[in-house]
């Protein structure tokens, strides 16, 4: 039976088992390949993005889970309109290797959502299930104090 998700403002009609993992259904039905993969058991963070703007690991949501918005990276700003760690992660040249870097994006972006003006230890605490094998979290902290700052228009 088909089930009906929003997807990046987009409702779409997916033809899969309910038990699908939600980052499945993104990157071989939909396509939207921004999301990785990684370990496939909600210890990497790669696969993160929003149900509902909360940050949640599409590895481990089965397609009978998803009960709100998804947004995925390609969702979350434009082109045109980048979201604020966007443009944050390329003036503080974040990514290595990138393959990590949606997750880690996703996964700020709901620290934000929930506290403006995040401190280290914040920072710490929200993103140390995003792991990055190049090593980049120095600059990704940097990157979310400079995007936070510029939402506050400081
Ligand atoms: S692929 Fe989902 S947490 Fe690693
Ligand atoms: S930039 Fe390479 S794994 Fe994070």
């Amino acid at each position: 039976m088909a089930t009906s998700i929003t997807v990046n403002g987009k409702e779409r009609s997916v033809d899969l088992p309910e038990d699908v993992p939600l980052l499945w259904v993104l990157r071989d039905e939909l396509n939207l390949t921004g999301t990785k993969f990684g370990c496939g058991v909600a210890a990497c963070g790669a696969c993160t993005v929003h149900i509902d703007g909360v940050a949640v690991r599409s590895c481990q949501t089965p397609l009978s889970d998803v009960d709100g918005e998804v947004t995925t990276i390609e969702g979350l700003g434009t082109p045109e309109t980048l979201h604020a760690l966007q443009t944050a992660w390329i003036e503080h040249q974040v990514a290595q290797c990138g393959y990590c870097q949606s997750g880690q994006i996703m996964q700020a972006a709901s620290l934000l959502a929930d506290i403006p003006n995040p401190t280290d230890a914040d920072i710490g605490d929200a993103m140390q299930g995003n792991l990055c094998r190049c090593g980049t979290y120095p600059r990704i902290r940097a990157a979310i104090h400079s995007a936070a700052k510029a939402s506050q228009g400081a």
